[in-house]
């Protein structure tokens, strides 16, 4: 048993005895949750999944999302590896927008735009566990997070809610937030970072992956949209058909960092598989798009166990509004009234049947 599993079943049993009273922590907490073959380690830090252990067709666990091995590590993270982030995901252009007819300037963190929330977002906070619920068939983890007005810029004191429901296939995620004052746009989302072949196989070229839209957000060369939607029909972006990311892969810059509009109430949007590990990923979600990133930006990152990630170490599928839609009338508005409730779901559920 290496130290940390040692810390993490420490700390599980810690918080076993709490049984289901709230906690407020100061300190970067694990709690482990087992649903028969599928073992997933969570962190109040930024409400994140730190590793996801599925059984490859070997029967060996295997863990398939990226992350790293200790606290310090953690904190210093710029990729938000499986976290919740918010208040809006991906890049809002010009580090500005306007609501309720306010303009709010925000401190840009990535170039001139702002990603993920702000230098901090969700993904980089302590958040409160509320609830862990072990029962034989599923379990349930909880943690809720207040947004203070004027936070990053953002208006309004926002409460958020992420629960996980896990059972032994899949991972349930509901988020929920409402603002108790202001209007402000919330695009919350979870930013879970695979590599079906284990997250220390080297890159996810060699996946095959199955995308259910044919609609891009078209970006500028800043990653912003133009305020185009782009058919991707027989293009490096074209993943109607089951293709491997690797044989597609689009060039100059090499990867992917773009949304796919979903067809409404389409369910299932994307499917991904490994044939080194056998596993396969369905993701369903009730967002509008569907964000594939190929961690194109992941240079020489210390990861678990001391593995070096480059780029295409993982991808990404997040459910998500579309970007900057605050600064874009055309695209659905993000912006919530005082009280009114967001609310999004996204499924991720693991097999080793191949779906073809
Ligand atoms: C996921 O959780 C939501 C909310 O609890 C529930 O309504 C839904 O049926 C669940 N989906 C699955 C596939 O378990
Ligand atoms: C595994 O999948 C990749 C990508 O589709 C393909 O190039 C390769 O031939 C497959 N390998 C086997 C052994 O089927
Ligand atoms: C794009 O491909 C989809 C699925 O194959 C098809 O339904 C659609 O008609 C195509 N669109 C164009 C413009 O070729
Ligand atoms: C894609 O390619 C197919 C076959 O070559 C062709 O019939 C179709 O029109 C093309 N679609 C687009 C949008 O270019
Ligand atoms: C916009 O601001 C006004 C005045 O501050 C407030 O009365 C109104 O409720 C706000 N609208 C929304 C949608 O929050």
């Amino acid at each position: 048993m290496s130290a940390l599993t040692f810390l993490f079943s420490l700390i599980v049993t810690v918080v076993g005895l709490v049984n289901g009273a709230a906690t407020k922590n100061d300190q970067v907490e694990f709690y482990v949750i087992k649903q028969q073959n599928l073992e997933v380690t969570f962190s109040n830090f930024g409400a994140r999944i730190v590793s996801l252990k599925f059984p490859d067709k070997n029967g060996k666990p295997t863990d398939i999302v990226l992350g790293y091995d200790n606290v310090e590590e953690l904190k210093a993270d710029k990729f938000d590896f499986n976290a919740i982030v918010g208040r809006v995901a991906n890049r809002i252009g010009h580090n500005q927008f306007n609501s309720n007819r306010t303009h709010y300037k925000i401190l840009p963190n990535d170039g001139k735009t702002i990603l993920n929330g702000g230098k901090k977002g969700f993904g980089n906070v302590l958040w409160n566990l509320i609830e862990l619920k072990n029962t034989e068939r599923f379990s349930e983890i909880t943690f809720t997070h207040k947004s203070v007005n004027g936070e990053e810029g953002f208006p309004g004191d926002l409460h958020i809610e992420v629960k996980y429901k896990v059972i032994s296939y899949a991972i349930n995620t509901t988020i929920t937030a409402h603002s108790v004052n202001k209007a402000t746009p919330i695009d919350i989302a979870q930013n879970l970072v695979f590599n079906l072949a284990g997250h220390n196989s080297g890159n996810i070229l060699q996946h095959d992956l199955q995308i259910n839209s044919n609609k891009i957000v078209e970006l500028n060369k800043d990653l912003i949209p133009t305020g185009n939607l782009k058919i991707v029909n027989n293009t490096s972006y074209d993943f109607l058909h089951r293709q491997s990311i690797g044989n597609n892969l689009k060039k100059e810059p090499e990867g992917y960092d773009i949304n796919y509009v979903l067809p409404p109430r389409v369910g299932l949007a994307t499917v991904a598989h490994s044939n080194v590990s056998g596993i396969t990923l369905a993701f369903y979600t009730t967002a509008q798009t569907v964000h594939f990133w190929t961690t194109n930006e992941v240079k020489n990152v210390r990861g678990k166990g001391g593995v070096i990630y480059q780029p295409h170490a993982g991808f990404s599928l997040v459910g998500e509004g579309y970007p900057d839609a605050v600064n874009h009338p055309e695209f659905p508005s993000e912006i919530y009234s005082k009280g009114k409730v967001f609310s999004r779901r996204n499924l991720y559920t693991f097999a080793l049947r191949d779906w073809r």
